[in-house]
């Protein structure tokens, strides 16, 4: 199948058909992609919070209520619920456990690219870190890179999602203790496969059209 196939078929999927569940391997998978997925300087500002039984989508759901309630039965109902998580920041003992990792896998053939490795990445986080907004955002646009490799996947997987920012990020962050483990909500992927009555199924997909997305120069 063409990547471009993959990116038209798949869909947000509104309605989840309670019964079906995602085989094991398929979604040791898409935790592997997740861990794979690129960030600025390698910085992998991120933490996923993954539930797949009713409980755990039960704890979920409970950001899902009041203003979001469009967006409650697509937690109940899809097979596993994954939250995005950012870190808060990203401190002295967090740019020493990255260097560590990047060490034991064997990135550095020499002190001098392990000193500008340090280097580099110290000089995008000390770019953004000039004000609590600029260091949150640039985590986030990371946490969304994730995101975005998650999509694709699944699609390519034949696993149907629904990516939601429709939730209570304060009643979400306090339900899983994220502050205390220096982390917040960003967005929430409901994954599973498709109901029947699914209306979006059959929606078109909509997209501006490419003269006004690409320009040449
Ligand atoms: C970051 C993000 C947040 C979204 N939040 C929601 C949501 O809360 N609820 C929902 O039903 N769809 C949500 N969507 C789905 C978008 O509306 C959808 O991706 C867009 O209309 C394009 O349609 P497609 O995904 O079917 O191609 C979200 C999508 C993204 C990427």
């Amino acid at each position: 199948m063409k990547i471009t196939d993959v990116a038209k078929a798949r869909y947000t999927t509104k309605s989840f058909d309670s019964t079906l569940k995602i085989a094991p391997e398929l979604i040791e998978q898409l935790r592997e992609l997740l861990r794979y997925a690129p960030s600025s300087v390698n910085s992998q500002p991120w933490h996923f919070i993954i539930a797949n039984d009713d409980a755990g989508k039960a704890r979920i759901a409970k950001a899902t209520s009041g203003s979001f309630s469009f967006n409650e039965a697509k937690v109940k109902n899809a097979s596993h619920i994954l939250v995005f998580c950012a870190r808060k920041n990203i401190d002295e003992d967090y740019l020493e456990t990255l260097l560590a990792q990047e060490q034991q896998d064997g990135r550095f053939p020499n002190d001098q690219t392990r000193q500008g490795q340090d280097n580099g990445r110290r000089f995008f986080v000390g770019l953004n870190r000039q004000s609590d907004a600029g260091i949150s955002a640039w985590i986030e646009k990371q946490v969304y890179l994730a995101l975005g490799t998650l999509l694709l996947g699944a699609g390519t997987l034949g696993i149907d999602a629904c990516p939601m920012e429709g939730f209570d990020a304060a009643i979400l962050d306090g339900e899983l203790n994220l502050s205390s483990k220096n982390l917040c909500s960003v967005v929430v992927v409901a994954l599973g496969y498709r109901a029947s009555e699914d209306f979006n199924a059959k929606t078109p997909k909509s997209r501006l059209p490419e003269n006004a997305i690409f320009s040449e120069i």
